[in-house]
């Protein structure tokens, strides 16, 4: 981060709040700061908004239906279809502007841009395909894909014929599919052979079998996108019996329409598989109106999409942000989405600057771990490039410091562009805390209010509201279109892990219930509100409760500092204490001075109950492939204690080599017996906004 300028440094010492730009807040999609109150007073009505944006088949009878608390209904009667209203409404306006710019990761090969018109008829083809097959409404399609446009087209194919899907991220083991179809009981899968990274092709479909042969119960078809063509050649995977080539289906249904299944506004969507506490992946099921209402409005009033936009979202389908920002509300809006197959390192670190420029994109969502690596780079790549078609950032998945904000803003923004930082998890279906890009000024650091109608607050330990600036847990009040509506066949653990906490689970009263996010968070008193990351990250130290995230954050705001992870380790007086491990920039060797202004940062950040009990300096971290830290590795280094598993690192070598910085007194502090470890969100199933792996 030796990169800015003495002016960013200057601004970061002062700035705490920015105005949107006037020519910003001119032509945004919503720019009256009255939709605030006129939300709150006209709840849940104010949600007939986002319901408008749609195309219904039946008109929905009522808004909410709150009777039976925490199993709400939202446009209760009506009914539509999802593919509809990505597709076939957008036809007669607009068929032959792009749907889907596709870009795949080599640079020598051809691109490919979907109009609607096009989008709309292969994925008739493949829902004609698919039903052949034998594919019926409700049955649950698997998709194990990497970012390839058949992807969206399959998922909008089982939306067709009312067959939810089931997405499961390309990075994800055998193991982890084998999984997710056992537990959804899913009979279908929807796989490519491989794809690139890095320049290699990836042998994909080989993982795929081996994922196969592991669910316990019979496998009715599998349809088998062809990405590397003769590249495949080398892994020599022919198709068995129940396999097909995805052309040769496309093919054999050429021209075919299929009418859209009129689905209840309540019917299942999509399954998504995210992390649990414990074990087994929690199947998030997601309904057609509501989630189809939530990601229209949210794209509208927050990523300011319009029809006539050219918009890049950074992510992966395989994640929720992919599936919400770059399948569902980008085209339920009739906007282009652009789609990007690869690294953003590939084939040199301008890549993404080079999509931009190339096809004048006018927003981009992506991570802060994404601009944190971009700040790394160094400025020299986006400054290469055009990048004036942009009009609005936006970040998404963890807490951006303010340091990488102020780059963001800085670099790619031009100072000109509004930052939206959208809080929100899978399970919330789309964004939930954040500003309205137009209406708002923004705070680095923090995301900002609850959008209008959504009810966030900041609580104690007993659900009372903390006061400004002290640290609590983010609960959300009322129910939104958005929510998922249970866990997939486990309504029970759907309560357990989301409602319990704060709510009174023998009442019938909606004010009752309370959904728990699992997150810490705090508000000012402006009511923005800062999110400090999973409560099951939470160190605490003598007393204190300090997260992990927010110490981070203020590590990597050193100059010089690129990245940083933090655990709690034993200590004889405190409890705990803070453990810190941080990765230097290029070029900047670790020192006692950088050692010190860490220090001095986390303590003028948090306090001085959360300055680092010990600072260690590595070339990297533990990662998994999914590019999630390994906390616990860490953990277990900092207590000196035997290691646990290592084998789902894509760095195991680097465990050693921070062993043996870290080695020697360490030790010295420890309890004995050990608490219990944090349960930290680091294994496979605990997605990154970014697919940067
Ligand atoms: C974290 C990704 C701070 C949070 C859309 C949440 C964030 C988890 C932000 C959900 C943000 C997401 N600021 N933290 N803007 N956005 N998170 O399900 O801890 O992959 O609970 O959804 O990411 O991750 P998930």
């Amino acid at each position: 981060m030796s990169e800015e300028s003495p002016e960013l440094e200057a601004r970061l010492a002062e700035q705490d709040e920015l105005e949107p730009a006037e020519s910003f807040a001119e032509q945004a999609n919503v720019s009256d700061p009255e939709i605030y109150d006129e939300f709150e007073n006209e709840w849940p009505d104010c949600w007939r908004q986002a319901a408008d944006l749609l195309d219904w088949e039946t008109d929905y009878e009522q808004v909410l239906d709150d009777s039976n608390p925490p199993f709400y209904e939202w446009f209760t009667g009506g009914s539509l279809n999802a593919s509809a209203n990505c597709l076939d409404r957008h036809l007669s306006a607009r068929g032959d502007e792009a749907a889907i710019e596709w870009i795949g990761e080599p640079v020598d090969e051809d691109n490919r841009t979907y109009s609607y018109e096009e989008l709309h008829r292969e994925v008739n083809e493949f829902a004609a395909g698919l039903r052949e097959m034998g594919v019926e409404e409700d049955d649950v399609v698997t998709m194990y894909m990497p970012m390839v446009p058949e992807l969206p087209i399959a998922m909008l194919a089982c939306a067709r014929i009312g067959a939810p899907h089931s997405v499961v991220f390309a990075g994800f083991s055998a193991d982890a599919l084998a999984t997710r179809m056992n537990a959804a009981d899913s009979e279908y899968l929807v796989v490519a052979d491989g794809y690139y990274r890095r320049g290699e092709p990836l042998d994909h479909l080989g993982k795929a079998n081996e994922g196969l042969s592991g669910v316990n119960h019979e496998v009715a078809a599998t349809v088998v996108v062809d990405r590397l063509g003769p590249n495949n050649d080398d892994f020599g995977h022919g198709l068995t019996d129940n396999q097909y080539d995805y052309d040769a289906v496309v093919a054999g249904h050429s021209g075919a329409v299929v009418e859209p299944v009129d689905r209840d506004a309540e019917d299942m969507l999509f399954l998504m598989y995210t992390s649990g506490t414990t074990g087994q992946p929690k199947g998030v099921k997601h309904t057609t109106g509501g989630y189809l209402s939530w990601t229209a409005w949210t794209s509208q009033s927050v990523l300011d999409i319009k029809p006539d936009d050219t918009y890049f979202c950074s992510a992966d389908i395989g994640w929720i942000t992919g599936h919400s920002y770059i399948v569902y509300g980008p085209l339920a809006l009739g906007t282009t989405s652009i789609m990007y197959e690869g690294t953003p390192d590939h084939p040199e670190r301008d890549r993404l600057w080079e999509i931009v420029e190339d096809y004048g994109a006018n927003q981009l969502y992506t991570a802060p771990t994404a601009i944190r690596a971009f700040m790394k780079w160094g400025t020299e790549y986006p400054d290469d490039h055009d990048l004036s078609s942009l009009r609005l950032l936006g970040t998404v998945g963890e807490p951006i410091n303010p340091r990488a904000w102020q780059w963001y803003h800085q670099h790619i923004g031009d100072e000109e562009c509004p930052i939206v930082d959208t809080w929100w998890q899978t399970e919330t279906g789309g964004m939930m805390v954040t500003t309205l890009p137009g209406t708002k000024n923004m705070k680095p650091g923090s995301a900002g209010p609850s959008l209008p109608g959504v009810d966030a607050m900041v609580v104690d330990e007993s659900g009372e509201p903390v006061g400004a600036g002290e640290a609590g847990y983010l609960t959300v009040e009322k129910p939104w279109p958005g929510m998922l509506r249970t866990l997939y066949r486990n309504d029970e653990r759907f309560i357990e892990e989301y409602w319990e906490e704060y709510s009174d689970t023998d009442s019938d009263d909606p004010d009752d219930w309370v959904y728990f996010p699992e997150d810490g968070a705090k508000v000012d008193e402006d009511g923005y509100i800062t999110v400090l990351g999973r409560v099951d990250d939470v160190i605490n130290v003598s007393g204190h409760r300090l997260g992990t995230m927010e110490i981070e954050s203020a590590i990597v705001d050193v100059e010089g500092v690129a990245e940083s992870a933090v655990v709690g380790g034993n200590h004889e007086i405190k409890g705990e204490a803070v453990y810190a491990y941080a990765i230097t920039e290029d070029g900047q060797e670790p020192s006692d001075s950088l050692r010190s202004q860490i220090e001095s940062s986390v303590q003028d950040a948090i306090g001085p109950i959360a300055r680092p009990e010990r600072i260690v300096f590595s070339p990297d971290l533990p990662k998994t492939r999914s590019g999630k830290i390994m906390r616990r590795l860490l953990e277990n280094i900092a207590d000196g204690d035997k290691l646990g598993d290592t084998s789902t690192l894509r760095n195991p070598d680097i465990v050693q080599e921070i062993q043996q910085e870290a080695t020697g007194d360490w030790s010295a502090e420890r309890v004995s017996p050990p608490r219990q470890p944090h349960r930290y969100c680091d294994n496979l199933f605990c997605p990154p906004a970014v697919s940067i792996i």
